[in-house]
């Protein structure tokens, strides 16, 4: 990783009034003020932040926007998923009004993924549309959430289905993503390494992707081996933060709506649909991160059922989950009950359920109806029975 903060572009070939930058690099958050008055000078702004933020960071973001002539009113909210609702957006989306604040007064995301998402889908409501900006300060939502535009909150749904996540929401691009890498080394272990998630999973697609990064699979390989049983940190977790959001960057740039049939950002799906009904059958405790990493091993043994893949590829998958020190199954939840999850999935179309499953190393395709019996056997490979 170079001294200075990397630059990457989110250009979307339609729209260059909505492609943006993603600045990646130690320090980047004092930037905040400058680089946002530089694109969408205003007097005031929305600053939104995450209750598991340190209160530093909070203030460093407030003093580099105030520095720059934008007086920040400052909220505080809950990440985790259960706090993803509509009522939370509807309170800032009140607050908002009754401070008066305006179309030019953007949004300010300083947090991990849910808050990310929320303020996201309150900046795309709020008079139509205010300026959005992203600061994540978890490695998930780095290298995932806060790229692409994916804005929203999850819904309760019919009875027996318990939550449906980002039901309501919004593609609404940011106009400026600011990576900090210094903020992870205050980020708790757990919720760090449920990170590594989406890095084995883009690892897992290099080849299937528009900007293809061949040598990611090894490079996360080596990565999680040298950080089995250590803490990530320094300047390899900092250039995997930057191959991860470059990959991600190119993904939403060719197919910002997630509309390319057999491909393009459907594949960032990969592990998704398990990893969902996983994380909010009744009775999981699972982060997100790690529901997903279950959701990978799912979905590779799902494929070997199918004959996609041979039995290495799941291998492999189990290697890079454990070695990120990451749950490889989970106690106590039903499997009729995660099944039944499965089915509430955005992607079902017509009752058929459409899963991303890998083809190989470092490549995925998007599997319309697949055998109830492969998707049973995946799901049975990370559920202990009591
Ligand atoms: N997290 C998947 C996507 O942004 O499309």
């Amino acid at each position: 990783m170079p001294d200075q903060p990397l630059s990457i572009d989110v250009r979307f070939p339609l729209g260059p009034a909505r492609s943006y930058e993603v600045v990646v690099g130690d320090g980047v958050l004092a930037e905040l003020g400058s680089r946002l008055s530089a694109l969408a000078g205003a007097a005031r702004c929305l600053l939104v932040a995450d209750s598991g933020v340190p209160q530093g960071e909070v203030e460093r973001a407030a003093a580099s926007l105030r520095a720059a002539g934008c007086e920040p009113v400052t909220r505080v909210i809950h990440g985790g998923e259960a706090h993803k609702t509509w009522d939370a957006a509807g309170s800032l989306l009140s607050d908002m009004a009754a401070l008066g604040l305006e179309r030019r007064h953007p949004v300010v995301a300083l947090g991990g993924g849910v808050v990310g998402d929320i303020s996201g889908f309150v900046a795309s409501a709020y008079r139509r549309g205010v300026p959005f900006v992203q600061c994540p300060t978890t490695l998930l939502a780095m290298v995932d959430a806060s790229v692409g535009g994916k804005s929203g909150v999850n819904l309760p749904g019919p009875p027996g289905a318990g939550t449906l996540k980002n039901m309501a929401g919004a593609f609404y691009q940011p106009v400026l993503v600011l990576v900090d890498t210094s903020v992870l080394g205050s980020l708790p272990l757990r919720h760090l390494r449920a990170g590594l998630t989406e890095c084995i999973k883009h690892a897992m697609l290099c080849d299937s992707v528009p900007r293809r990064d061949p040598g990611l699979l090894e490079s996360t390989r080596s990565a999680l081996r040298a950080w089995k049983g250590v803490r990530p940190a320094g300047a390899p977790l900092a250039e995997l933060v930057a191959r991860n959001v470059a990959l991600k960057a190119s993904v939403v740039a060719q197919d910002e709506r997630e509309e390319l049939s057999g491909g393009g950002r459907a594949l960032l799906n990969l592990g998704h649909t398990f990893g969902h009904a996983l994380e909010t059958a009744p009775g999981s405790t699972l982060l997100h991160g790690e529901a997903v990493g279950l959701g990978l091993i799912a979905a590779a043994t799902t494929a070997s059922a199918l004959g996609l893949v041979g039995a290495e590829c799941e291998r492999l998958t189990r290697e890079l989950v454990e070695h990120a020190g990451l749950p490889l199954e989970v106690h106590g939840l039903a499997p009729a009950d995660v099944r039944a999850r499965m089915a509430h999935d955005k992607k079902v179309e017509s009752g058929r359920l459409r899963l991303v499953l890998p083809t190989g190393p470092g490549r995925a395709t998007v599997v319309e109806g697949p055998s109830e019996d492969a998707v049973i056997t995946g799901l049975l490979a990370v559920l202990r029975r009591p």
